[in-house]
């Protein structure tokens, strides 16, 4: 048959030279297609003599096949060649270091509460919890601070919202961590050794007073405790929160309607150059109050006062912080600004821990 070396020629140069897929498409549609020219030619072997079919028939096949598998072969080199280019230019080095992202750090605030938590964690202590929503019998009642007392005038007490009409006992934003004391020998009686850490609030907003602070309220009972403990105790506390090997507390008698006798304790200090520098100079600054827990207070909460008796304290976890890390104003720790957040901030691995090493 005539021309079929030539469309052979012709088709397969044009499958070379496609360079992609819709190229290639156009090509078998021109070819192979239903109105191709191999396709038209085939039309035609119907009018041909048998003897002439026979031979054209033959060739036309062949013919088709071999575009059909160079437009296959064509097309794979294609697929190949995108993919080595995919490769080349999508290449990525896993072993690059990752692009360092912000991170948070740790409130100065909850770094204290840890370090007082392993520091009693150590000495034997556990953690109680109360609400803040607290009504006026745990609040005050329950410590020895009766409603008429001026101790109820000295809190700045928030009271909750009541309706007309609603008589039930007043709430209250717990004014400090002792009602834990009450709740917690309510629940579990004596002897009992616990701290107490958390929010409580007061009507007060100066540079070292803010609504909301935090305190850590420390309890222990027994049947043999004495203010010698309290004293040990609290200067053993001492030296390992400030990290000073000589820490000189001073216990100046006091008084607090939930303790008899009371305590508030000193601490000796030095503010030379302005700087605050524990366990020297001649200075001397509050740190918490304290004393041995009155019998009514272990009565009100069904503990038996002529079996058990002893201590309690209670200080200020934003006080404590402001002293350890030399933070000038309460009110920046609550301000959320992330430039101090940053600054006073405590890398999430810096958690205290006995065997990490608190020095003693
Ligand atoms: N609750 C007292 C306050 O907020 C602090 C305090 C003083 C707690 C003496 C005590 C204590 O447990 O014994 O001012």
């Amino acid at each position: 048959m005539d021309g079929i070396q030539e469309l052979k020629a012709k088709y397969l140069a044009e499958v070379a030279d496609a360079g992609d897929e819709s190229a290639i498409e156009s090509v078998r549609l021109a070819a192979v297609g239903k109105k191709g020219e191999v396709s038209l030619k085939m039309r035609e072997l119907g009018k041909m003599t048998p003897e002439e079919r026979q031979v054209a028939g033959p060739q036309l096949n062949a013919l088709k096949n071999e575009i059909n598998s160079a437009i296959m072969a064509r097309k794979a080199s294609l697929a190949d060649s995108a993919l080595e280019e995919r490769l080349r230019s999508e290449w990525l080095d896993v072993s690059q270091p990752a692009r360092p992202s912000q991170q948070g750090t740790i409130h100065p605030i909850s770094q204290v509460t840890e370090e007082v938590i392993a520091i009693f964690a150590d000495l034997g202590y556990s953690v109680a919890e109360g609400p803040q929503i607290e009504n006026d019998f745990y609040n005050f009642d329950a410590l020895n601070i009766p409603p008429e007392h001026p101790a109820r005038q000295e809190f700045d007490t928030f009271y909750m919202h009541r309706d007309e009409g609603d008589d039930r006992p007043p709430h209250v934003l717990r004014t400090h961590t002792s009602p834990v004391q009450i709740r917690h020998m309510e629940k579990h009686g004596a002897p009992c050794r616990i701290i107490a850490p958390g929010r409580v609030y007061r009507s007060d907003y100066d540079q070292t007073h803010t609504p909301m602070f935090h305190q850590v309220e420390g309890l222990a009972i027994d049947k043999d405790i004495s203010m010698a403990n309290l004293k040990w105790t609290l200067e053993e506390f001492c030296r390992a929160f400030f990290e000073v090997d000589n820490v000189e507390l001073k216990f100046r008698a006091s008084h607090f309607p939930f303790t008899e006798p009371s305590a508030e304790v000193d601490i000796k200090c030095s503010w030379a150059g302005g700087q605050l520098k524990i366990g020297e100079g001649d200075d001397w600054m509050e740190i918490l109050g304290s004393g041995m827990v009155h019998p009514k207070v272990l009565t009100a909460a069904g503990v038996d006062p002529s079996e058990y008796q002893g201590f309690a304290f209670g200080m200020g976890i934003d006080r404590l912080a402001m002293l350890k890390y030399g933070i000038p104003d309460l009110r920046a720790f609550f301000d959320s600004d992330l430039r101090w957040l940053r600054h006073y901030g405590f890398a999430s691995l810096d958690m205290p821990n006995m065997h990490g090493g608190i020095s003693r």
